[in-house]
């Protein structure tokens, strides 16, 4: 008998749900866009509340796509946009406070204090990660301070902390399950990743109360079930990984030196390291990139902030397209070299930068830059973002990849992935499913419910949709990327 798998997706900018067969192959998916929220610059919140509404919409309307009955599911998988931080009530499972997105900067002055105080060396040999505004310590205790009262019933029990994953699971479980997976507790600056347990030194340095932090399990474990008041039937949730670590594992990038690139909202690079968690010196994050069986293999990540989300602003900012499909022509017709660089620095630089306070900017705009220059620029800046995060992980000892597996909506734009290859000078594969974030959970489940036996079945499933090599000049790349380095120096405020 067929055994289906039901992905959840919880993105940064909409809620998916994708049924997945055994094979790997999509049955139906489901899909709706959520608020956000700018209550100040620099500032992006959610609702949580509408977050599960979509979320719990799209699980509805995919089983319905499906025609299948709910107990056709052996399991579900959620995977998450990661480190965006709710605290909600144990007693009525309210949010106290809408959900701090990642790409939020409004701890950026307690950040820089930190740093200051010289804490950072000894955060990052715990956590792998860098004392910046982006993970969710510090997003923690500004709500802590800034809602009336919460520090207080933190301390006494009352209230519970959680990235989207856990709080979509106690949903769906009716408050019966407070637990997260070890990829999305390794983005918190709260957990260390090498005794992978909460880190009490951590606690006391970011204010955070121990008695709200969930319970940390392998990405594929029995999180408890999901309640058959919301989908007609009693279901596992079986898996649970941040999205960018999900999709690691829906490229099956298994072995050590595989690396993936995903382009969603922002750009995320995982190199797997196996189990040596490869400390950068910089400026790239060590992270757990999955925990199965009680053993970890860690994943050397750059992490960009806007990738897919410049191309968003083209269209909703400013109205230079009217739908993402428009920017392949548009691209193809300008080439290459227009003179225009676009710096993406909405929210800050990430990796390998991390200047919170930066912001975007257009360079080398002339009387005859056009709408379509400007477009091609912002394509053109994810790669060349690609490419600092490949030096920086060159730099780090990790060696060049000899092939990159890519996924996202974004490289859909065959014109985009073929500059990628060319800027790069890598190859790059692109496989026949690129919602691989939805697939990597799905897996995730189908492993812990006993769809699949091992990571060897599922690296099976993998195929290559289309192969780029790189064809530019050694020339025209070195000039194009000096052009961006240039230009990205100029958005810097610190060093
Ligand atoms: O770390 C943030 C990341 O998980 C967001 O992913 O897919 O929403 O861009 P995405």
């Amino acid at each position: 008998m067929s055994q289906y798998l039901l992905s959840i997706d919880q993105g940064t900018t909409s809620s998916r749900a994708i049924i997945f067969d055994q094979r790997g192959a999509i049955v139906t998916s489901a899909q709706q866009e959520f608020t956000q929220f700018f209550p100040a610059d620099g500032w992006v919140e959610h609702d949580a509340e509408e977050i599960w509404e979509s979320t719990l919409a799209v699980c509805r309307q995919a089983l319905k796509n499906a025609q299948l009955p709910a107990s056709s599911i052996a399991g579900i998988g959620i995977t998450n946009q990661r480190e965006t931080t709710i605290i909600w009530e144990r007693d009525t499972g309210k949010p106290i406070h809408k959900a701090i997105v990642w790409q939020d900067r409004r701890t950026s002055a307690t950040c820089l204090a930190l740093k200051q105080q010289g804490h950072e060396q000894a955060v990052q040999s715990a956590t792998g990660l860098l004392i910046d505004p982006y993970f969710s310590a510090t997003k923690v205790a500004w709500i802590l301070d800034n809602v009336e009262g919460a520090r207080q019933r933190a301390e006494q029990g009352e209230l519970a902390f959680g990235t989207v994953d856990s709080f979509l699971l106690w949903r769906l479980t009716n408050g019966a399950s407070h637990k997260t997976d070890a990829t999305n507790a390794s983005r918190t600056l709260l957990f260390n990743i090498h005794s992978q347990g909460w880190d009490d030194e951590l606690l006391r340095l970011f204010r955070v109360p121990k008695a709200i932090l969930p319970e940390v399990e392998d990405s594929a474990a029995d999180f408890g079930s999901a309640d058959a008041q919301w989908l007609g039937a009693q279901i596992p949730v079986a898996g649970i990984a941040g999205d960018q670590q999900a999709a690691l594992i829906g490229q099956a990038c298994f072995k050590p030196g595989m690396i993936k690139s995903t382009y969603g909202t922002g750009c995320f690079m995982i190199l797997n390291t196996g189990s040596e968690a490869l400390a950068s010196t910089n400026r790239l994050l060590t992270t757990v990139a999955y925990r199965l069986n009680g053993e970890v293999t860690y994943g050397l990540e750059g992490s960009i902030f806007i990738a897919g989300a410049a191309i968003q602003w083209l269209r909703d900012g400013i109205a230079l397209i009217s739908h993402a499909r428009e920017t392949e022509a548009m691209a193809q017709e300008v080439g290459v070299e227009h003179g225009v660089y676009m710096v993406p620095a909405f929210t800050g630089l990430g990796a390998p930068y991390w200047d919170p306070e930066a912001r975007g900017a257009l360079f080398g705009l002339t009387r005859d830059t056009g709408i379509k220059d400007i477009v091609t620029a912002g394509l053109q800046s994810v790669a060349y973002q690609t490419k600092d995060l490949i030096h920086a992980m060159e730099a780090d000892g990790a060696g060049k990849p000899t092939t990159l597996r890519v996924d996202g909506g974004m490289v859909a734009n065959n014109w985009v992935v073929q500059f990628l290859s060319d800027v790069l000078n890598v190859n790059v594969d692109r496989p026949a499913i690129i919602e691989t974030t939805a697939l990597g959970v799905a897996y995730l489940a189908g492993l812990q419910v006993g769809v699949y036996q091992s990571l060897d079945d599922i690296s099976l499933l993998w195929h290559c949709e289309r192969h780029f090599s790189p064809e530019m000049s050694d020339d025209l790349r070195n000039d194009l990327y000096k052009g961006w380095l240039k230009a990205v120096e100029r958005v810097r405020t610190i060093d």
